[in-house]
């Protein structure tokens, strides 16, 4: 039997998606070379923005074609679409779907095989495994070199334009000795990189009372033998502190590479935001951290055309990323979503060919930026952890997670880290010899 998941969205599903094909590896399924070969086919959604939901919707049409035609393959849908209503109130909408799984909840669909004699002998397997391991795809086994666990599920914190928290859940963090036998069982399996991800990851165990916080999380996962690096995101700006900052400092694992969202630079749209913060506040947050952690790189979010959101309040995101000089900038053009505050209070007011006007002026910035900051690289040499080969050349990441390809048939470098001359250099990615 043969499945195919299709993942949208963020890492959080890309997580979520491989916590359910490792439920269905167990179950004795295999990952289908192609979509028409699956006998069980997920569509696993986002909804942050209207455009990742519409691009659901579409993968949606395209299946309900093929359940009439083949009624016997099993529908799945997982995700934010979904959200955490069970029965989902989406049924009506879409019958040809046959299972419905809430974010990170494989179970619906792992229950419903094994309901219906669906789930052969090798589910023996299931009950070899510890509780908490996580089963690789059998042909990513050996080969998968980074990849994520999620220490942190949902988000309470309500900023006035997110779903998130509406499709998630609130904020709960995972024990410390779950994810730590998730990474273990990962790394056992050939995993040499791990991005531990949470919607707030620096609020890592402040749900769970005097507990262990993102500090001494890191530090646990950073004693398992054979992990080369680990990485967290994302951070939030008011919950980045010093303990952090020192974990990233002393532990040599875990790379100079931090992720913080400012979402905007004036005052006035943090504050409708809800986000906490001041301009002035992140300022001070990048300065603290490239004190503490030398070379680090810093990336960001930006949402532009929030409601009411003047030229002049554009300008000051604008500034604000000329003056930060960051590594990355994930933009995004506002989209009101359902329930969110924004959406039920404020006018979406920017039109749309504003919107994009203003995107397109942070991605010039930005691109500069980038290439100026990439360009200083030229002649260096720098550690990079080889992930796999594309075309003839191989490419990997640098501890700042900037993108290197380098050309060598001398060995197979996946999975290994090798030092790489910077010949090339780009704003997105960088070329150079091992
Ligand atoms: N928890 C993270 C944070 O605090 O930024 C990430 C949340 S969200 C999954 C990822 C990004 O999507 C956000 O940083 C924001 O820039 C963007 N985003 C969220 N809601 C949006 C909306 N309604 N319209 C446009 N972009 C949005
Ligand atoms: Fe959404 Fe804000 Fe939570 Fe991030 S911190 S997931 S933007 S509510
Ligand atoms: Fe999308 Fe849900 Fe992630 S809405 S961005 S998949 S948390």
């Amino acid at each position: 039997m043969k499945y195919h998941i299709w993942t949208m969205g963020c890492q959080m599903n890309v997580a979520d998606s491989m916590r359910l094909a490792s439920e269905l590896e167990r179950l004795g399924y295999r990952a289908a070379d192609t979509p028409d070969e699956a006998d069980v086919l997920v569509v696993n959604t986002c909804v942050v923005r209207q455009s990742a939901e519409d691009k659901a919707y579409g993968r949606l049409m395209a299946l309900k074609g093929l359940k009439e035609q083949h009624p016997d393959k099993i529908i799945g849908l997982m995700g934010c679409l979904v959200g955490r209503k069970m029965p989902s109130p989406l049924a009506g909408r879409f019958p040809w779907v046959d299972v419905f799984m809430p974010p990170a909840t494989p179970e619906p669909l792992i229950d419903l095989l094994i309901g219906r004699g669906l789930a052969d002998e090798e589910r023996s397997l299931r009950d070899a495994l510890q509780d908490g391991d996580l089963l690789l795809p059998e042909r990513e086994r050996g080969k998968l070199v980074a990849t994520y666990v999620n220490a942190m599920q949902g988000c309470s914190q309500g900023c006035a334009y997110c779903i998130v928290p509406y499709r998630r859940g609130p904020e709960r963090s995972r024990p410390m000795d779950v994810i730590l036998a998730e990474a273990r069982s990962l790394v056992e399996q050939g995993v040499k990189e791990i991005t531990l991800l949470g919607q707030i990851i620096d609020r890592y165990g402040r749900d769970l009372g005097s507990g262990p916080d993102l500090a001494d999380l890191l530090r646990a996962v950073h004693e398992i033998p054979g992990l080369i690096r680990l990485r967290f995101l994302t951070s939030h700006p008011l919950w980045v502190d010093d303990r952090l900052l020192d974990a990233v400092a002393e532990l040599p694992k875990v790379c100079e590479h931090i992720e913080v969202p400012v979402q905007a630079g004036d005052d006035e749209i943090l504050a409708r935001m809800k986000r906490g913060y001041t301009a002035d506040d992140y300022r001070r947050l990048v300065e603290k951290i490239r004190a503490r952690i030398p070379d680090v790189a810093i990336h960001t979010d930006v949402i532009v055309g929030f409601p009411g959101e003047t030229e002049q309040q554009f300008m000051r995101t604008y500034e604000l990323l000329a003056e930060l000089r960051l590594d990355k900038v994930h933009i995004a053009r506002y989209s009101p979503r359902p329930q969110t505050l924004s959406a039920r209070k404020m006018p979406d007011d920017v039109p749309p060919e504003e919107k994009e006007r203003r995107r397109k002026a942070l991605d010039d910035l930005q691109s500069q930026i980038a290439a100026e900051i990439n360009s200083a690289l030229l002649g260096r040499q720098l550690e990079v952890l080889v992930e796999g080969k594309k075309k003839n050349r191989w490419y990997g990441r640098t501890r700042t997670n900037k993108l290197v390809f380098f050309e060598d048939d001398s060995r197979d470098w996946r999975g290994r880290l090798t030092t790489v001359e910077i010949t090339w250099a780009g704003p997105w990615s960088l070329i150079g010899k091992v």
